[in-house]
């Protein structure tokens, strides 16, 4: 069974006395393992999508399954739970709290998930050093560039030990070559850690590091491609 499964979804959003369709008809499957990237211009549906799969919307209709589970019709307390344990965010402006350290920005979301301190503590640690701080774990954000504050936001992340990653434009804030350094980063670690990856760009640099290429205009899936040239 794949690991994320949306049938026939649909988002309309109510503007006034207008119906905005922000998605229509999208009819998607992930497995476990892929490294994907969401593609299309400003207003196509990106983020509404990323944030249906992230559980921090809802559709209007259509049915989203994530790892066997029916989430359609979900509870708010259940989805708070699917994103605390399944699910890892990446956003554009890395979100990365001011007065804390890396170390602890990293350790943070597994305080909520109740994770003993040494373990914490460990898995910060680890992640940290896979996305290549090591030195840096005790700066805050703002003693680190931008592509460092975005590593940190990534082994956040990964740290949680979610099914599943997603990313609205985490590279809309970096210079091409951070963008693209960032990538192969995510790239490494979506093989190492068997983790699913979903990323929106429309930085061409950064699509081409996707092995799977989702194109959507006008909230509809255009073309759904394997990306030979990414493909390890
Ligand atoms: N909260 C909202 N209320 C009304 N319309 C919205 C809302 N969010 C997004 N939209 C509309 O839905 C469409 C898709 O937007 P979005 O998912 O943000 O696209 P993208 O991320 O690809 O730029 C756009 O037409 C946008 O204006
Ligand atoms: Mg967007």
């Amino acid at each position: 069974m794949a690991l994320l499964e949306l049938k026939n979804i649909y988002k309309t959003y109510k503007q006034g006395e207008f119906d905005v369709h922000a998605l229509q008809n999208i009819s998607l499957s992930l497995d476990t393992g892929e490294f994907a990237a969401l593609v299309g211009p400003s207003g196509s549906g990106k983020t509404t999508l990323l944030n249906i799969i992230g559980c921090l919307d809802s559709a209007s209709s259509g049915s989203f399954h994530l790892n066997g589970n029916d989430l359609t019709q979900a509870k708010e307390s259940d989805l708070s739970n699917y994103r605390l344990f399944q699910i890892g965010f990446v956003f554009q402006a890395y979100n990365l709290v001011p007065v804390l350290s890396a170390l602890e920005n990293v350790e943070l979301i597994m305080v909520l998930q109740g994770r003993h301190h040494k373990e914490r503590r460990e898995r910060a640690e680890h992640y940290l050093k896979l996305v290549g701080l090591q030195d840096m774990m005790h700066r805050r954000p703002k003693a680190l560039s931008g592509g460092q504050q975005q590593r940190v936001a990534v082994a956040r992340a990964l740290a949680t030990n979610p099914r599943i990653v997603l990313a609205d434009e985490p590279t809309a804030n970096l210079d091409s070559e951070n963008a693209t350094a960032l990538l192969d980063v995510m790239h490494e670690l979506s093989h190492e850690e068997k983790t699913t990856f979903l990323f929106s760009t429309h930085d061409l640099r950064v699509m081409q590091r996707a092995e799977r290429i989702i194109t959507l205009s006008d909230g509809q899936i255009q073309k759904d491609e394997t990306n030979p040239a990414a493909v390890a």
